[in-house]
């Protein structure tokens, strides 16, 4: 296999390790847990986490019995999942396997229909467009399989703006479909109606949406703390409530393969 040939994710692997650390870190980590476990089949397939970076939720998967392939494209971010993965016991490290490969190498290496449950988490607002990788999530899973994506969603991004007190930024935002993350990177969001267009479109029902970050988003780098579980709580609930869920930060799909 060919590698990519340039790391331009590297510098990026620490801010995204150090949120892990954060308050937002930990309610985005908890959140996309629970919802995909809501949904995941019984842990006994095989599941491909593309994007899968340092590993959080691969790992996780792992620990509860799934194989998993965490393909990433940056040779740093998965120095460091293998790091994460030397620190647990091996029965669970061999379930995981790292690949060094982007979203589009990954349509190359896997066949049709060849997981349980396929994730791209975190990475769409990194790319140009994100129709191409809801069609490589589709073509991945089996009929009756998963797809799960999270993206920024594009029409809260005045929120965070605005509760951080930066409402000239927010009122620009109200007409943008990308802003400054946390992490100094300029990303981009999509809208929910247009994800549920583009799920149908590539055979997968929308089986269940939920918002990441509705009441935390703006507390910038606030350290996770030991009391975090009635924020988690709260915001468990506002993510799959309306009208919360529709100003989350995060929107976070969940598709089924039709047999289509
Ligand atoms: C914010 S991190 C998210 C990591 C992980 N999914 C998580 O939720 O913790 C974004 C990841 O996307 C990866 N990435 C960037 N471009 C990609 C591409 N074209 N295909 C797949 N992954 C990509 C980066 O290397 C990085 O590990």
């Amino acid at each position: 296999m060919s590698a990519p040939p340039s790391d331009p994710y590297a510098s990026l692997a620490q801010p995204f390790l150090d949120h892990y650390g954060l308050l937002r870190g930990r309610v985005r980590y908890e959140l996309a847990a629970r919802q995909l476990d809501l949904h995941l089949p019984p842990p006994q397939g095989r599941i491909i986490d593309i994007g899968g970076g340092a590993g959080h939720q691969s790992l996780r998967l792992a620990e509860r019995g799934y194989e998993v392939v965490l393909a990433d494209p940056s040779e740093e971010m998965l120095r460091r999942a293998e790091d994460r993965l030397n620190a647990v016991q091996p029965a669970i490290r061999e379930r995981v396997e790292l690949v060094r490969a982007d979203a589009d190498r990954c349509a190359e290496l896997y066949g049709t229909g060849t997981f349980d449950a396929a994730l791209c988490q975190g990475v769409v607002m990194y790319l140009p467009s994100t129709e191409p990788v809801i069609a490589l999530l589709a073509g991945l899973v089996r009929p009756g399989g998963i797809a799960s994506l999270i993206v920024k969603n594009a029409e809260a991004l005045a929120m965070r703006a605005a509760l951080e007190h930066r409402y000239a930024d927010a009122i620009a935002l109200f007409d943008a479909n990308a802003d400054l993350g946390r992490v100094g990177v300029v990303t981009r969001g999509d809208s929910l109606s247009s994800l549920i267009a583009m799920f149908k479109q590539h055979w997968l029902d929308s089986t269940a949406w939920y918002g990441i970050r509705v009441f935390t988003d703006h507390l910038g780098d606030q350290p996770a703390g030991d009391n975090d579980a009635f924020a988690v709580e709260a915001e468990w609930r506002a993510g799959q409530t309306d009208p919360y869920r529709q100003i989350a930060r995060l929107l976070h799909l969940i598709g089924q393969r039709t047999t289509g």
